[in-house]
């Protein structure tokens, strides 16, 4: 989620929140063959093009070789068209759909063989799942709906009554308990959905496309609260979503399918940046790549940085060995001084300084890793150096070369095409 932003290693890799090294759920070459018997799918399976083998024998691959791992607290989205198999995987992480090979691993343990009381017992403990069209009981009161996942699991009903409320006061229904669905907007049945779950307090959650029939606003609603729970719970969640902004907004990681196969798996703005292939460039064609990019994700080195020490004439010749106007001037922990320009050189060569300190200059734009491109893309070309990035503790992370950022925000590249030079100029 935005507000946990999954940083990428290096430079941007400073926050503590979200996502921990501590995988949940593991996926390892998950297969799942429809309509053939478990002899013919392995047989399938084993051929050379294992998709047309299965179509042959009259059977559908609805997954194929898919893997992936989800650290907790993380939200982890599978996103793709219709039909691409994100409801097939997302259903084998709790067996509703029974993978016909690979494993899958959920805190550590080997789920795909568990027998049927200990499946059960995951189900209840472990693994929830929020559906699409989940279903409220009509005649039942708010807070019976909210309450179902626990009287399913056995909960006691005065424990029931009091998770409940507290769900339903945690989506901003906490005065509903006693109505009944119809007497609640759509938007607020949603909100019901969501307390059963929270209700229940599962440590990893499976939603597939939970906000999917909802219109725009009560999407965005919902988008909004889930990330502000999530805030607060750091829950694991798997996230199934065929909307690419809302994949954006939400996923610390996005897993892209198509047909079954995983095309890509990385940060939303590392996708939006780098595509891994056509089918992923037409999903990002139309993202706005200002209101996912990062000052992060478009970091380069900075041309040139110079010591306070440093004699402005020896300063000046190492502008002009580097054809640039001006350089960050930083200490010897890295933190940024300020700029010296060539004009300013110049001048203190001319009063004879012995080093820059009368030469500095605040003349330049700081930003912080996590900003988004759209904040601060007017500001790219106004000074002598590129849009700066400093981190909490003022050191320089890097610049932002106006150039950069208009590469970055005009149409998706596959990631073959040429990268992008690593020291760019402003
Ligand atoms: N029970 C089933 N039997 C046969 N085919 C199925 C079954 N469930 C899904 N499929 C097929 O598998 C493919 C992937 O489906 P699904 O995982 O539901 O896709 P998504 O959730 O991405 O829309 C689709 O072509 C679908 O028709
Ligand atoms: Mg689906």
């Amino acid at each position: 989620m935005s507000a946990t932003t999954y940083a990428a290693p290096g430079p941007a890799a400073t926050s503590t929140r979200g996502p921990q090294r501590e995988t949940v759920v593991a996926a390892e070459g998950l297969s799942k063959v429809y309509g053939l018997s478990d002899r013919q799918a392995a047989k399938a399976l084993a051929a050379a093009d294992p998709a047309g083998a299965v179509a042959a024998a009259g059977g559908y691959l609805g997954a194929h070789d898919v893997s992936f791992s989800v650290q907790r607290g993380e939200v982890f989205v599978i996103m793709g068209l219709s039909g691409s198999g994100k409801s097939t995987v997302l259903r084998m992480v709790n067996r509703l759909n029974e993978p016909t090979a690979g494993r899958l691993l959920v805190e550590g343990q080997d789920v795909t063989r568990l027998p049927a009381d200990r499946l059960r017992a995951l189900r209840n403990d472990t693994i929830s799942m929020v559906f699409q069209h989940f279903s409220l009981f009509p005649h039942r009161t708010v807070r019976d709906n909210a309450a179902y996942g626990l009287k399913v699991r056995g909960v006691a009903r005065a424990e029931r009554r009091e998770r409940a409320d507290a769900a339903l006061e945690r989506v901003g229904l906490g005065d509903r308990g006693d109505k009944l669905p119809h007497e609640l907007s759509g938007g607020m049945r949603q909100r019901v959905g969501l307390a059963r779950a929270l209700a229940v307090d599962p440590p990893v959650l499976l939603m597939d496309e939970p906000f999917s029939a909802l219109d725009p606003l009560i999407r965005r609603d919902m988008q909004d609260l889930l990330m502000q729970l999530q805030v607060e719970d750091g829950r694991t969640i798997l996230f199934v979503t065929h909307d690419l902004n809302e994949a954006m907004r939400l996923g610390d990681r996005v897993m892209v399918m198509r047909q079954g196969r995983v095309v890509q798996c990385a940060s939303g703005p590392e996708i939006v940046a780098h595509p891994a292939d056509d089918y992923v460039s037409e999903f990002v064609a139309d993202v706005d790549r200002a209101r996912v990019l990062t000052a992060a994700d478009l970091l380069r080195a900075p041309l040139l940085t110079l010591s306070r020490g440093d004699r402005p004439a020896d300063a000046l010749r190492r502008l002009g060995d580097n054809e640039a106007n001006g350089a960050f001037v930083v200490d010897d922990d890295g933190r940024l001084l300020g700029v010296v320009t060539d004009a300013r050189l110049v001048e203190a060569v001319r009063r004879e300084a012995g080093d820059l300190t009368g030469a500095l200059w605040d003349d330049y734009h700081a930003v912080a890793p996590d900003d988004l491109v759209g904040d601060f893309m007017h500001l790219a070309g106004r000074q002598v150096v590129p849009v700066t990035v400093v981190d909490d503790a003022g050191r320089l992370l890097g610049v932002v070369p106006r150039a950069t950022i208009l590469s970055s925000l005009s149409h998706a590249r596959p990631a073959d095409a040429a990268p992008v030079p690593e020291v760019a100029r402003a």
